[in-house]
């Protein structure tokens, strides 16, 4: 283990030896547990977080997407190889839940939310029971791994066992942590969360497949023959999971992944668009999009970039195995960051002061040899529970879950 000096000394090759300024202060054991924390520290990645600015050079185009109507045309040959693979045990499913949902304001794990009105139906809840439509009428569950965080895993695992699983056989349930990164403030410095603690925050919802790999996941993929792997964000709880459609369409047209895709609502909806980057799939962040790109039309007098991401995205396990150990993109998220100030002072901001670091799930389309935009309805699978009220909020989660006939 390290002492002050080696400490001081690796705190010095990256400007954050200000880490140490309460070590003379505090009791052996909090002395250790921080000394630990900055040998366990990767302060390097800091060094190569990316700015918003980075894609500034690339070109960008337009990219063709199945839509519904060809969907609807295809539907039972997709659905037949679909439901074939999901037979086999050839998907799994992945949860990403190691977010801090800090817009909702919850202190709880996203997934404990109750959005109920007459009777409890917690986000968990109904995520499971979109997935158990599918394993219903499977020959064997699909394995559904859960990514928590450091921050939220205890809990999260807690309430699933207190719920019986919500119904999911929880020897096919696996949950697994995500790794942590230090939060700076805007001048790259690493803030303390306590005298004797670092504030970290989960390294963001792309490092999914390493944080799976370290907690020895793979092996078990392989051996129970899982090749594909159905990403999904905790928050939009209308989604359809294993969805065998999706599924068919990819192996139908030989795609390394997919991508669902909604129709936006406006051509400044807040969403991340499926486009050719430098002529390979790629996913243009809303801001990216200037007022040109967002009002472009196509042949057909559609608007150009008009499909919008919904985090559920389809990955081949193979391909997966390639690009593992590349490096991904960290970028730079402004956030509110709980710390303590000179004086020892714990603060919690009301307005964004300073950076997390965060890989994300949509850097990996980039790396693929090929993705498939699959369109699906909006109203019938893009709930999103991102704020208490207004948009893609608790309030217009309801509203669009009683229009889809669910009692709450
Ligand atoms: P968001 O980007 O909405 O982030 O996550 P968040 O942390 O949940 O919420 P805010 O921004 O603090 O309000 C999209 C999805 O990615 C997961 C989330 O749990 C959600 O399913 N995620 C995000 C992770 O699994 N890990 C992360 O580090 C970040």
């Amino acid at each position: 283990m390290l002492n002050k000096e080696k400490a001081l000394k690796k705190l010095e090759k990256y400007g954050q030896e200000h880490l140490l300024r309460f070590y003379d202060e505090i009791s052996m054991e909090e002395q250790r547990e921080l000394l630990n924390q900055i040998e366990e520290t990767d302060f390097s990645v800091l060094l190569n977080a990316l700015g918003k600015e980075d894609d500034k050079d690339h070109e960008i185009s337009p990219i063709k997407a199945m839509q519904l109507k060809e969907i609807s045309e295809n539907k039972d040959r997709f659905y037949r190889k679909g439901m074939d693979a999901l037979n086999s045990g050839k998907l799994g499913a992945v949860l990403l839940a190691g977010g801090m949902g800090t817009r909702l304001g919850s202190d709880a794990p996203k997934g404990m939310f109750d959005i109920g009105k007459t009777k409890s139906v917690y986000i968990f809840q109904r995520l499971i029971e979109n997935l158990m439509d599918v394993t219903d009428n499977l020959r064997s569950p699909v394995q559904l791994f859960v990514m928590t965080s450091e921050k939220n895993h205890r809990d999260t695992v807690s309430f699933f066992k207190q719920h019986g699983y919500f119904g999911y056989p929880q020897t096919s349930i696996h949950f697994f942590k995500q790794d942590m990164v230090p939060s700076t403030d805007d001048d790259g410095k690493v803030y303390l969360e306590s005298p004797c603690r670092i504030a970290t925050s989960p390294n963001g919802n792309g490092g999914w497949f390493s944080s799976l790999e370290n907690a020895g996941l793979i092996e078990l993929m392989d051996r129970e023959g899982i090749e594909w792997l159905n990403v999904f964000a905790v928050d939009n709880v209308l989604q359809r999971i294993a969805d065998p459609l999706f599924l068919g369409a990819v192996l139908d047209g030989g795609f390394y992944s997919g991508s669902k895709v909604i129709r936006k609502n406006a051509p400044d909806e807040k969403v991340g668009v499926m486009c050719l980057k430098d002529g390979h799939p790629s996913i243009v962040e809303y801001y990216e999009l200037d007022e040109d790109m967002m009002n472009e039309k196509d042949e057909n007098g559609d608007r150009a970039y008009n499909f919008g991401v919904i985090l559920n995205y389809l990955f081949s396990v193979d391909e997966l195995k390639k690009i593992s150990g590349m490096n991904m993109p960290l970028h730079i998220v402004e956030k509110k960051i709980a710390h303590i100030n000179d004086e020892g002072q714990y603060v919690e901001p009301k307005e964004p002061n300073g950076h997390k670091y965060e890989k994300l799930v949509l850097d990996m389309v980039e790396m693929f040899p090929n993705c498939l935009p699959f369109e699906v309805e909006r109203e019938k699978e893009f709930a999103p529970i991102k704020n208490r009220s207004g948009v893609d909020s608790v309030d217009s989660a309801r509203e669009l879950l009683e229009k889809n006939g669910y009692e709450l």
